[in-house]
């Protein structure tokens, strides 16, 4: 016997006693008779098809990225592939819930366990189904945030929920740097790359500076890369700008000489990532012709997000996302390990440092400036996080940013009661919806149908050796 996912179906089940109820959302719901069924025809306008059309799926390559020269190059993306799989880039794991078992990465005080892949999980649809909890993710400390999708990620046009970086490869160096995350630096990726990938990033990028030249560079070994356990204090990191040792000793010529290598690599990095597409989904069928491709609750869903339920004021455009920052009233709740992130400012701090930031894409090892950088930065930015895309959320084990959420169903509640006072600092956008509870179960409804069959599965497997 099926089992119905929707929770409206089954409740009328369940309240129409002694009828045996066979047929799921997806088909035509059948409960036998003398059920009483909310099911009304779903009502598609001219209008609300137009605006359906808005959202169909592109499958074109997203926007070429000037930043990035190796963007669309077939060997930077092999190679990149390898290295989202490379865990000999990473340094200690801190946090002493990493005690080896199941969930986490390996054992506190152990160095070279954390790839890209540990935490956007290939086979999950590169979120994080790993980490305890299925919340924040655990690498070398518990991260702020919930690990999103990569799927679909080249057509944003600034990464991270508070904008923090403006092209792919800079996010790449940000985790590998950040304390939380691989814990590492750029001079011991670049002395890492040097010992294990010479042979490959010199087939792309030219001769190697001499990273194993102790003078110029100094030599760190795994478990001296990174941070120590110390509050976070970058006086007792090793191997990045601002470490006051290793790396700010370094002269000028070798510091753009190391960091000119991180990011090329982070280049063919952002090259893999680039490929990774959640595809179109039934939605495209049924805006193709195919009326059965959408079950009757997921056409409802469908016309209530660009209609009644406004939706697609922000979720707009083919990935549903308008690709900007809005404040949703979400009120930070503990988390995993008792984590409440109450100050987070979302855009307002987080584009703030992207435009100091020196590996922006209009900085000095950039290929090309993205065009994205902000102008201005207005106070409507304040607790402001960026749209996310709708596609492919089936594996998604959490949501929203500080992954609070366990359910699209408590997802759809929340829009619905127009988000929550006294969340993070700043003005909510939000109004109350008042949806019944049919009306809320044909949003989630409708969100499900948006699953497409994923990247090539060659992209998903481990590279081969
Ligand atoms: C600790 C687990 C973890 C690891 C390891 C990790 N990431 Fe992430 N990644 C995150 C989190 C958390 C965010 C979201 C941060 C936010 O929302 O501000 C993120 C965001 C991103 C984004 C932006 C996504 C978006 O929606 O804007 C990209 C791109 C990305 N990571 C790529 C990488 C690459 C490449 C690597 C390897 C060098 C990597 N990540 C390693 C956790 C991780
Ligand atoms: C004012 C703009 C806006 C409107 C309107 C809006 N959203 Fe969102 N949505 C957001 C933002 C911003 C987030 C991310 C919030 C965060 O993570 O802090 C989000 C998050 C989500 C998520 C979680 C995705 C994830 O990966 O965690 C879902 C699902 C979602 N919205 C669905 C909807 C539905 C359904 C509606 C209509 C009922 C809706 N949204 C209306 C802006 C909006």
């Amino acid at each position: 016997m099926r089992v119905c996912s929707n929770r409206f179906i089954v409740a009328a089940c369940a309240l129409a006693a002694g009828v045996a109820c066979v047929a799921c959302s997806d088909g035509a719901p059948n409960p036998g008779a003398g059920a009483v069924i909310d099911d009304p025809d779903p009502l598609i306008t001219s209008g609300t098809r137009a605006a359906l059309d808005e959202l169909r799926y592109d499958s074109q390559p997203p926007p070429a990225d000037p930043s990035n020269r190796l963007a669309d190059d077939d060997r930077a993306r092999a190679f990149g592939h390898r290295l989202f799989f490379e865990a000999a880039l990473s340094g200690r794991l801190l946090e002493r819930d990493n005690d080896g078992s199941a969930g986490t990465l390996g054992r506190a005080g152990e160095a070279g366990r954390v790839s890209c892949s540990g935490c956007h999980v290939p086979a999950a649809g590169f979120v994080d189904n790993r980490s305890p909890h299925h919340q924040i993710s655990l690498a070398a400390l518990w991260a702020r945030r919930r690990t999103p999708t990569l799927l679909e990620i080249a057509s944003a046009p600034l990464f991270n929920s508070d904008g923090r970086r403006d092209s792919i490869w800079a996010q790449a160096v940000g985790v590998m740097e950040a304390k939380g995350e691989l814990n590492s630096g750029r001079l011991f990726v670049a002395e890492q790359i040097f010992r294990l990938h010479r042979g490959e990033y010199e087939s792309l990028f030219g001769a190697m500076p001499p990273l194993d030249d102790a003078k110029a560079f100094p030599q760190l070994a795994p478990l001296q890369a990174g941070c120590d356990e110390g509050p976070d204090n970058s006086a007792a990191c090793r191997g990045k700008p601002g470490d006051k040792s290793d790396y700010d000793g370094m002269t000028p010529a070798a510091q753009a000489a190391a960091t000119t290598v991180t990011v090329n690599a982070a280049k063919a990095i952002a090259a893999y990532v680039s490929q990774l597409r959640c595809g179109s989904s039934r939605f495209e069928q049924w805006l193709g012709g195919d009326q059965q491709a959408l079950s009757r609750t997921e056409q409802r869903g469908a016309s209530l997000f660009v209609g009644k339920a406004g939706c697609s004021g922000c979720h707009s455009g083919a990935n549903l996302s308008d690709g900007k920052f809005h404040n949703v009233g979400l009120r930070p709740a503990t988390v995993a390990v008792a984590f409440t992130d109450t100050d987070d400012h979302g855009a307002a701090a987080g584009l703030a440092l992207l435009l100091e930031d020196p590996l922006n894409s209009k900085g000095a090892f950039s290929d090309g400036d993205r065009g994205v950088l902000p102008v201005a930065l207005g106070p409507e930015l304040e607790g402001a996080f960026r749209t996310p895309s709708l596609r492919c959320l089936k594996n998604q084990p959490s949501f929203m940013h500080t992954a609070q959420l366990a359910t699209l169903d408590e997802v759809v509640d929340f829009f619905d009661r127009g988000g929550d006072p006294a969340g993070f600092p700043g003005q909510n956008e939000l109004k109350s919806l008042d949806l019944n509870e049919r009306e809320r179960a044909d949003l989630v409804a409708f969100l499900q149908a948006l699953q497409g069959a994923g990247p090539d599965p060659a992209l998903v497997a481990a590279p081969a050796d």
